[in-house]
């Protein structure tokens, strides 16, 4: 066989390997092609993935926000000789790609976990997960090079996993303990399929299972509007110099407005209640917090907060599962 036709049957191959691995999932094959084409120049600050770069640090910003708006209830009661620590949250990265904002958040965790002084996201661990084994192939080579990640990665801190969340699912016990203080989904949701046993909102309802009472899901999108059109995919998939992300990045059917997101979250606060739960229904939705705010990309500046902005383009919410 050519070396070009036995590359192309063995891509193939591997995608239906994932598919029939995962039969039940939200992720697409298509999708995992895409991504798997862009995984060897991820940590390019100049490549693909630039603009993801660029959109990080406003992502600590936003957690930092939900957190002090209502913090997540400790998870044992502290008392004068034994205090809480002070960075004691638990995160997931659902969708982590090839670690852009999971790095970043390891590089938050203490090395002693003792501290007294929190830091910002007040992480304690972190686990990331992505069905595209390029991309946590090219995490995990990544996380190496620092000392300090690379350490948290040997002592559990900090674990990557390729994996989709329904897997993670499937092998969870369910207990609080278990589950995660702050769930994250940058750009993901997006990208989620749609088919007869998937559904975006299926998906939030799986991240709001994984998360705890009091915890935080934050997330960013791009809402489905005329002016999205234009700016995310005309524009921003328009040929070099002018555009930002590869072709074929986004499908603009599938971005979601934050009135959808919002009556999503609700459905899916309802919906993750299960069987064992002792509140249901609209009960579900006492404690519950919504966060939302538009952010707009300057080229030459980089990302910016843009109060108001979510309801035509880019933007970051969060909701918080009541206690
Ligand atoms: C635009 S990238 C974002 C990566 C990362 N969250 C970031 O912002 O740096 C989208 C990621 O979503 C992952 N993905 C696609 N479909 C998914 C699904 N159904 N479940 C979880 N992750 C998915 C892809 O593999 C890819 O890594």
């Amino acid at each position: 066989m050519r070396p070009a036709l036995r590359k192309v049957s063995s891509l193939l191959r591997h995608l239906n390997s994932h598919r029939r691995a995962h039969s039940t999932s939200s992720v697409s094959a298509d999708e995992l092609s895409h991504f798997s084409s862009l995984a060897s120049s991820w940590w390019d600050p100049m490549g693909p993935s630039r603009v993801l770069h660029l959109m990080n640090p406003l992502r600590h910003d936003f957690i930092t926000s939900c957190l002090a708006d209502t913090p997540p209830p400790p998870r044992t009661s502290a008392t004068a000789a034994s205090p809480a620590p002070a960075n004691n949250l638990r995160y997931l990265d659902v969708g982590c790609g090839g670690g852009i904002f999971a790095e970043s958040l390891a590089r938050t965790i203490p090395t002693n976990p003792n501290t007294t002084s929190a830091t910002r996201t007040q992480a304690a661990s972190i686990t990331a997960i992505d069905p595209t084994s390029a991309l946590i192939k090219i995490a995990r080579d990544h996380a190496r090079t620092d000392p300090k990640v690379s350490a948290h990665l040997r002592d559990g801190k900090f674990t990557y996993k390729n994996c989709t969340l329904e897997d993670l699912i499937e092998n969870s016990s369910h207990s609080e303990d278990e589950q995660f203080d702050v769930v994250t989904l940058f750009e993901v949701l997006e990208h989620v399929d749609s088919n007869a046993s998937s559904s975006p909102l299926g998906f939030l309802t799986n991240c709001l299972k994984v998360l705890r009472p009091g915890g935080w899901l934050v997330g960013s999108t791009i809402a489905r509007t005329f002016p999205s059109f234009l700016v995310n995919q005309v524009i921003a998939e328009a040929p070099w110099p002018i555009g930002v992300v590869p072709r074929g990045t986004h499908e603009w059917s599938k971005f979601v407005n934050p009135d959808e997101l919002y009556a999503w979250a609700q459905e899916g606060l309802m919906r993750s209640q299960d069987g064992a739960a002792v509140r249901g229904g609209s009960d579900a939705l006492q404690g519950m917090r919504w966060q939302c705010s538009g952010v707009m990309y300057f080229p030459g500046i980089g990302w910016k907060m843009a109060l108001g902005s979510e309801s035509w383009g880019n933007y970051f919410w969060a909701v918080r599962k009541g206690v």
